[in-house]
């Protein structure tokens, strides 16, 4: 049965937008229609490529409610795999490595990387055993700009096509995103709805508050603007202040891919991964990148991870507040500033999705 439209407040234009009503951030249905007609109807990140560079390589990951492994198999393909045992559920593997095949810690049974089952011991006896039926489901997916999406309901339309002005701005920056190098990542456990993360990262007006300190001393919210309000992304161009730091754009592949990558000296970059979604949390794993030739300047390396820790620690507490406001029944959705365009952007796409489902 249809819900109550929860975007229906979305306006045309933005600067008649509002915020989300607070149910958006914790009604169970809104949540649940959110996992089956967004989160897995679209296309998720769920691997940087340089992270299964090498055959052999894997990493795996849990997201929208499913364990996935990205692997590399020793003809160089790659692959998007149901991380499942398909003896009893068990995940055959976690974290990442390198490896020949994949052994369920369980009873044993075993799958190459390509997922195909290869070996189950003591089920000679199972009249139902059929080892063609025991393969690990694959995944579609699709490699764009260093990353591996995937599209867990098979159903979404093609990725790259739909990205064609973001690529467009990602090939002006001085270095590719696809040639940038992982120097590590931060973890945060973040106990808040994924569309608060999401919405705080869409938005560099808080720079005049929330990072005071740090970002608005060089680039400075006010200046900050949306790029592009057409496409199954959000652009946010944020300039340096002249003399004062690199300018960056901090973007979305809705519905959560979101990245920053900065120009000037220093060009870094970073991905804000969404591990283990629930509907009122997930992990974040920050992950980030440097040109190959400044990855191995180790104090540079601590510069760049210590300084994306501040940014993020500055925000922490404005995420937690936000989550715990909007269980008040006093709070009734707030107009937005046109330097939160891309959240208008962000609730249009969720509206879209949610129209065209029918809920
Ligand atoms: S659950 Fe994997 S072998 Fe039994
Ligand atoms: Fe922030």
């Amino acid at each position: 049965m249809p819900t109550p439209h929860i975007y229906s407040n979305t306006a045309a234009d933005p600067a008649s937008a509002r915020t989300l009503p607070a149910a958006a951030y914790h009604d169970d249905t809104v949540f649940q229609n959110e996992m089956t007609h967004v989160l897995k109807a679209q296309w998720l990140p769920v691997a940087r490529l340089s992270e299964i560079a090498r055959p052999g390589d894997y990493r795996t990951t849990s997201i929208a409610g499913e364990v996935l492994i990205v692997s590399r198999d020793a003809d160089d393909a790659v692959h998007v795999l149901s991380g499942l045992c398909r003896h009893r559920a068990m995940p055959v593997a976690g974290g990442s490595g390198n490896a020949k095949s994949f052994t369920c810690p369980y009873h044993l049974w075993r799958y190459g990387l390509d997922g195909k089952f290869l070996s189950a011991p003591a089920m000679q006896n199972s009249k139902v055993f059929d080892p063609a039926q025991c393969n690990l489901p694959e995944i579609r997916f699709e490699t764009w700009n260093g990353w591996v999406f995937a599209n867990l309901s098979g159903t979404a339309p093609p990725l790259t096509p739909q990205l064609g002005p973001l690529a467009q701005r990602l090939d002006r920056l001085a270095v590719s995103p696809a040639d940038l190098v992982t120097i590590g990542h931060l973890e945060f456990p973040s106990p808040w709805n994924w569309k608060v993360m999401v919405e705080n990262f869409l938005e560099s007006y808080h720079h005049i508050g929330t990072h005071k300190d740090s970002l608005q001393q060089t680039n400075p919210g006010l200046g900050t603007y949306a790029a592009d309000l057409d496409g199954p992304f959000a652009l946010l161009e944020n300039p340096a202040k002249p003399g004062a730091g690199d300018a960056f754009i901090a973007a979305c592949v809705f519905p959560l891919a979101m990245f920053f990558f900065s120009e000037g000296a220093l060009p870094t970059g970073g991905w804000y991964e969404f591990r283990n979604l629930e509907k009122d949390r997930f992990t974040l794993r920050i992950h980030l990148f440097l040109p190959p030739e400044l990855a191995t300047d180790a104090g540079l390396v601590e510069l760049v991870t210590e300084n994306l820790r501040t940014i993020h620690m500055e925000d922490i507490p404005f995420c937690e507040g936000v989550q715990k406001g909007l269980q008040s029944s006093n709070y009734t959705p707030g107009p937005l500033s046109h330097l939160e365009a891309c959240n208008w952007h962000f609730h249009r796409y969720l509206q879209s999705r949610f129209d065209q489902a029918g809920v």
